[in-house]
């Protein structure tokens, strides 16, 4: 990495888990902590970018001089981020979203009773589809994804299916990798075919080593 060399780029990143509301006091998340997006940020900032942060709920505090946008719901983050794609240059998504949310959310809290609560779920909109779909030349899609079986086909799926330029996947069930973790064990897909396994590196390295392949991938169909 070189410092300075998103000078002029805006970067937009997404992190944590999304929050799904089931009544006032409950509700469907996930084991996300926001670290791999909140490192992302920070590197981006520190190599010079505009950087938009987009967070679902984390403990973490924010990098100094981020723009940050705070979110709640997968529907909230479409929205946020929908609301600035075109200005941005690179779009980073590490937030683990939820696929699906509560039908129906409660105005009171649920009560308890006797028989099994069933939970009806329905689709949340997918960000990162929209986005790949949306996407113009100039922009850089990097996308995540969490497996836990098939790490190599779902990845290439996920590469083509949401149109994205790098993907970042990780086998979250190895130890030091995945959710909440200060580590993380990840491989890099991209459009072209190749693929790069990356060893057991602390969040803010790996942060630094996505940006490099961001940087790298630009200077190929940019120049
Ligand atoms: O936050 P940490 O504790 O540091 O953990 C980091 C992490 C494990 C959350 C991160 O490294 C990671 O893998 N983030 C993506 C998690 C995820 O939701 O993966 P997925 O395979 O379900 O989704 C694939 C991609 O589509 C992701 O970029 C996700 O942001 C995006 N997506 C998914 C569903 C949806 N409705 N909208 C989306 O945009």
């Amino acid at each position: 990495s070189s410092p300075g060399d998103f000078g002029g780029l805006k970067v937009l990143v997404t992190a944590g888990g999304t929050r799904e509301p089931l009544d006032p006091v409950r509700y469907i998340s996930n084991r996300s902590s926001g670290k791999m997006g909140y490192a992302l940020a920070a590197a981006a900032i520190q190599r010079g970018a505009a950087v938009t942060l987009v967070s679902a709920p984390t403990s973490l505090d924010p990098p100094a001089g981020a723009e940050l946008v705070s979110v709640e719901t997968a529907r909230q983050m479409y929205q946020a981020v929908m609301e600035r794609f075109s200005t941005q240059d690179v779009v980073i998504k590490a937030a683990a979203v939820a696929d699906y949310r509560p039908k129906i959310v409660a105005d009171q809290k649920i009560k308890k009773s006797d028989g099994t609560l069933i939970l009806e779920l329905e689709k949340n909109p997918d960000i990162l589809y929209e986005l790949g779909q949306r996407k113009e030349p100039h922009q850089t899609l990097v996308g995540f994804a969490a497996e836990t079986e098939d790490l190599e086909a779902n990845a290439q799926q996920k590469l083509r299916k949401k149109n994205l330029d790098l993907l970042v996947a990780n086998d979250v069930t190895q130890p030091g990798a995945g959710f909440g973790a200060d580590t993380n064990i990840v491989k890099l897909f991209y459009r072209d075919g190749r693929t790069q396994s990356l060893p057991v590196m602390d969040k803010k390295t790996l942060a630094h080593r996505i940006l490099d392949a961001v940087i790298e991938l630009r200077s190929q169909t940019h120049s």
